[in-house]
């Protein structure tokens, strides 16, 4: 388990497939975290993918939750993979509570997977991606640091019409100049506690 802030992390188990079946046909949710709307996703479907999940070393799947009530909001993902020796983390989010959006819990899922990214799995950059319409991602990640890295073109279309992808990220050196200001926004009256846990070197 991993708490940051008011979200917790945990694995990803077998009978969270009924919460993740719900999200996974929602169109607006999977229109924005992954812009392909129209492919429902039957329960057989999901099995099969948690089955493949679980044989995947290279990514980790997490269930969030409020850290307090344990109430699932959403899930998360954490992919790593190297290329020319250059670690790199590959995550993605969604809130599949909809009226969980726009409460600030997107930005602290977005730094935890950073913090999980660099302070635990010794990653050198981090990088995530989204549709062009998904302008509240866009502003979570430029709010955590991410800069803009790239577009692929048209490569999606929703509603009527084509869209770019944008592409995001942040390296290491960049993150650990803003960490302390990020943990400080996002933590609040828990920053301490955090440091205490997972900090070993004093003022980080
Ligand atoms: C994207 C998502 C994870 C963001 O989480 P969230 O908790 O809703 O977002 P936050 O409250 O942390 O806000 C993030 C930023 O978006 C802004 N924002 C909030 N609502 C917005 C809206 N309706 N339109 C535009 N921007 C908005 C916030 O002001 C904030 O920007 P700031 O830091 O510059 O002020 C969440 O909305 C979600 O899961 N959406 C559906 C699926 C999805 O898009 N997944 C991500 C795919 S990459």
């Amino acid at each position: 388990m991993f708490e940051f802030g008011d979200v917790r992390f945990r694995p990803f188990e077998k009978e969270d497939l009924k919460v993740l079946h719900e999200w996974e046909n929602d169109f607006e949710v999977v229109m924005y975290s992954r812009n392909y709307p129209m492919n429902f996703a039957s329960m057989a479907q999901l099995e099969q993918q948690y089955e493949e999940w679980l044989k995947d070393e290279k990514q980790i799947h997490f269930l969030v939750e409020l850290a307090e009530s344990k109430e699932p909001i959403g899930i998360a993902r954490l992919e790593q993979h190297a290329w020319a020796n250059v670690k790199t983390a590959d995550i993605g989010t969604y809130i599949g509570k909809k009226e969980f959006w726009g409460k600030g819990l997107g930005t602290q899922i977005t730094v935890a997977l950073l913090e999980m990214a660099f302070n635990q799995l010794n990653a050198d950059r981090c990088e995530a991606s989204s549709v062009e319409y998904n302008e509240r991602a866009h502003k979570a990640l430029v709010a955590c640091g991410f800069k803009k890295s790239g577009v692929t073109r048209q490569s999606a279309f929703v509603n009527g019409r084509k869209w770019d992808r944008f592409y995001f990220d942040i390296l290491r050196d960049e993150y650990l100049k803003i960490r302390l200001d990020l943990l400080k926004k996002t933590l609040g009256n828990k920053l301490e506690e955090y440091i205490k846990k997972h900090c070993t070197i004093k003022g980080y």
